[in-house]
């Protein structure tokens, strides 16, 4: 099998040289050598490159892709139902079932050989209100990633802050709702999940967001700067204490737990305007989200002209993760 061998500076070019000539071998990877760079090419290759030296390459490293389940079923026999992989820019982070933790270490290898990353996290669920991971490094190493998502990217360290893949339509029909002109205030805005996709994609005349972690607040100011937004206002500390009233045209509530914070939701909402309001809740008792809403709109004085309620994903067995998009009306206003 063919291959040539270039000092490592000129590597870049010869490598895309021999890829505009349709001349590598994708079947094998490219390796390092002492401070040689070994780029695999089809025997068809003539040495049409200045510099090059080409040999036969007697110890070559096949590109092996196996998927997920794959691998899984590789290294452990079976494919359990909740095992999960989730990539992040070159950071891979893996759900695993109590009955795979034994083969946690070997199936972090094989992830490692097989998709294009540096590191392996298992994730071990979340922490309290501000949803901190709980991770442990398998293999590789490195934290902080790029993640790109509906035309924005978002920076964050998965051992410090959560991110949420199933929402990803989420954010974008939020910020597709979201009309010219209109206040936003995002109560837990995190690294900017919502908020990021509603500064690019909609006409918001401004976005309040507030965050109480410092870590993901750190994140959140740092992807309003990557995404160039130029309408949001990023505030840290605590919803239940920082929001004023009577400003709001929509108000998010992207958090599953924060049913206690409604109160606080309709408080800043002006005379009418929309609530999205996520929670967990098991599929038998389906409508407590909306009497949630309901109860506490009517405690307030306030009405209920439009309500609707969407299933985001599965949460747990038999645990959804919905949202009501509530049309609220004061009506002492
Ligand atoms: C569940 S995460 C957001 C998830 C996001 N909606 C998504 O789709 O991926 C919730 C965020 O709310 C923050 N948070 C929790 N309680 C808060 C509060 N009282 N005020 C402001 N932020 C809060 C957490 O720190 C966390 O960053």
């Amino acid at each position: 099998m063919k291959a040539v061998k270039v000092p490592k500076e000129r590597g870049e070019e010869v490598r895309r040289l021999i890829e505009k000539l349709g001349l590598k071998d994708k079947r094998r990877r490219i390796r390092y050598e002492d401070g040689h760079v070994i780029i695999p090419v089809l025997d068809k290759f003539q040495n049409q490159i200045d510099g090059v030296e080409v040999f036969h390459d007697s110890s070559p490293v096949f590109v092996e892709r196996k998927n997920f389940r794959e691998i899984l079923e590789g290294v452990a026999g079976f494919y359990p139902r909740f095992a999960d992989i989730k990539l992040f820019g070159r950071v891979a982070i893996i759900k695993l079932p109590d009955s795979l933790l034994p083969y946690k270490d070997r199936i972090a290898m094989e992830i490692m050989r097989n998709y294009k990353v540096s590191a392996v996290w298992l994730d071990k669920g979340k922490l309290g209100m501000e949803r901190k991971p709980r991770v442990e490094l398998l293999a590789g190493r490195g934290s902080v990633v790029l993640h790109k998502e509906n035309g924005c990217v978002f920076k964050f360290d998965v051992t410090k802050v959560m991110y949420s893949q199933g929402n990803q339509y989420e954010k974008i029909r939020i910020a597709r709702l979201v009309e010219e002109g209109e206040i936003v205030l995002d109560m837990f805005a995190g690294i900017g999940y919502f908020t990021i996709p509603i500064a690019k994609h909609s006409k918001a005349r401004r976005i309040i967001s507030v965050e109480i972690n410092p870590d993901s607040y750190e994140f959140l100011i740092e992807n309003l700067k990557l995404n160039e937004t130029r309408n949001v206002l990023p505030i840290l500390g605590d919803s239940s204490k920082v929001s004023p009233s009577d400003f709001a045209d929509r108000v998010l509530m992207g958090h599953l737990k924060a049913h206690h914070l409604i109160p606080k939701a309709i408080e800043a909402i002006r005379d009418e305007g929309w609530i999205h309001y996520h929670e967990s809740v098991p599929v038998k008792i389906l409508e407590r989200p909306i009497k949630r809403l309901e109860r506490t709109a009517e405690s307030m004085g306030a009405k209920i002209i439009e309500i609707g309620m969407r299933k985001v994903k599965n949460y747990a067995p038999n645990v959804y993760h919905v949202v009501v998009d509530a049309r609220i009306r004061k009506l002492s206003k």
